[in-house]
């Protein structure tokens, strides 16, 4: 059996900053209320030469870097969207692509905010059976292509980003302990993205005329996601300990899906513990669903909130519905240490990967050139052709 444990991470969202006072310049809203119901003050939103691949790959980039692992040596791409640019390619091929890591198989997981503990799950146990050894497991999102903007429910709460982890199979114990996954499609209305669009091209790009009458966006009650994340958040962290076989005074740190301040703070009341075990950075950058466990993880380790042996939690909630919670006991290396080994990563390298990409384009573009027609009529003409050669043997 092998364990599997985090040795990478890295964070990326766009420069660009929207405060709640501009979002009141868009919607009838104010700081004050966007701050008293929710905790976010900004939200980051992505630029127009954005994707949901490229925060994925500089997320993944920085993973790698801290993880002192090549792409070459990647078996596995997991990216955790919402937002996928396309239905295929998945963003996660894209990444791959992007990375150059060219013995990594990459596919997208749909599992709404929930995403990222559903995807760290999924690559636990692709180590554990010896089947793959390192693992880059990512959350990226772009929320702010599918918002109604005249909606002032839902357009203050989101904002762009991506995490990501590197996962590496070893024999050492330690790593992710445990995991408890669930659903219930039953509230599946509760909180929703279309895709099956009617102009998919024109929605997806960023200069596309917002709230468009064929432009699918977050649909959402309010209340009753709440009511289900914080009946949901304390259920999970108390089954995941459970199946650690620890009690939830042990925990040391609990990296939340952040999506509400509010959520969080009853849930410590329920579990007991104080508020401050529930890491927050929804101040600084909304609800970026899939993406917000790993950001807030990267956060956290950079403030030094996690020491070695630390037992650490991600709770996810979202969209499905879909919930669940990983136990992970953190590595042995002391951040500080692994700071170390962060170098700028190699952006030469990247560009390598890009040029190799166009070139394996070109190549398949020309190899097509050359190749015959598969057309039927013609095969059907050689059949007979064959036919009657035979015929005349005969
Ligand atoms: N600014 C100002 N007023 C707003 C507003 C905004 N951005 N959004 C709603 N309102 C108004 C409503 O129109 C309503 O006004 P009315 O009483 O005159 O009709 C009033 O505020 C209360 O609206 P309501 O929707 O009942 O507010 P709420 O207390 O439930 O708070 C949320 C709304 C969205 C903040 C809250 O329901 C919530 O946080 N839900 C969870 C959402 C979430 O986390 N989603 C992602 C999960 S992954």
């Amino acid at each position: 059996m092998k364990y599997a444990h985090i040795i990478g991470w890295g964070r990326y969202v766009p420069n660009r900053v929207m405060t709640n006072d501009q979002m009141a310049e868009l919607v009838d809203t104010t700081d004050e209320w966007i701050f008293t119901r929710t905790g976010i003050r900004q939200r980051h939103i992505a630029g127009e030469q954005d994707t949901t691949a490229t925060l994925a790959f500089e997320a993944a980039a920085r993973a790698l870097a801290v993880a002192n692992v090549s792409p070459s040596q990647v078996d596995l791409i997991i990216v955790a969207t919402s937002t996928a640019e396309y239905a295929f390619p998945s963003t996660a091929t894209q990444v791959q692509s992007y990375l150059g890591a060219s013995n990594a198989a990459a596919f997208d997981l749909s599992a709404a905010c929930t995403g990222f503990v559903y995807a760290v799950n999924m690559a636990w146990q692709a180590i554990a059976t010896g089947s793959v050894k390192n693992v880059v497991v990512i959350g990226a999102e772009m929320m702010s292509r599918v918002m109604d903007w005249e909606d002032r429910q839902t357009c203050i709460l989101f904002g762009d980003g991506a995490g990501a982890v590197v996962m590496q199979g070893s024999s050492v114990p330690g790593g992710v302990i445990a995991s408890a996954l669930h659903a219930d499609g039953s509230g599946g209305n509760v909180l929703s993205l279309p895709n099956v669009y009617k102009n998919h091209a024109a929605i997806m790009s960023p200069t596309y005329e917002l709230n468009g009458a064929d432009k699918n966006v977050v649909g959402m009650h309010g209340r009753q996601v709440f009511r289900f994340a914080t009946s949901v958040v304390p259920d999970s962290i108390r089954e995941v300990v459970a199946k650690a076989n620890l009690t939830v005074k042990d925990v040391d740190l609990v990296i939340p899906h952040q999506a509400n301040s509010r959520i969080l703070e009853s849930a410590a009341k329920k579990l007991g513990i104080p508020e401050e075990k529930f890491y927050s950075n929804v101040h600084r950058v909304g609800n970026t669903s899939a993406a917000s466990i790993p950001i807030a993880l990267c956060e956290a380790i950079d403030e030094g909130r996690i020491k070695p042996n630390d037992k650490v939690i991600f709770i996810g909630f979202g969209g499905g519905l879909t919930w669940g919670s990983t136990l992970v006991r953190w590595g042995s290396k002391a951040p500080d240490e692994l700071k170390l080994l962060e170098r700028e990563w190699k952006r030469t390298r990247y560009v390598m990967a890009r040029g190799r990409a166009k070139l394996r384009q070109w190549g398949r573009q020309l190899s097509a050139y050359f190749t015959p027609s598969p057309n039927p009529d013609a095969r059907l003409k050689d059949a007979e052709k064959d036919k009657d050669k035979k015929k005349g043997v005969d």
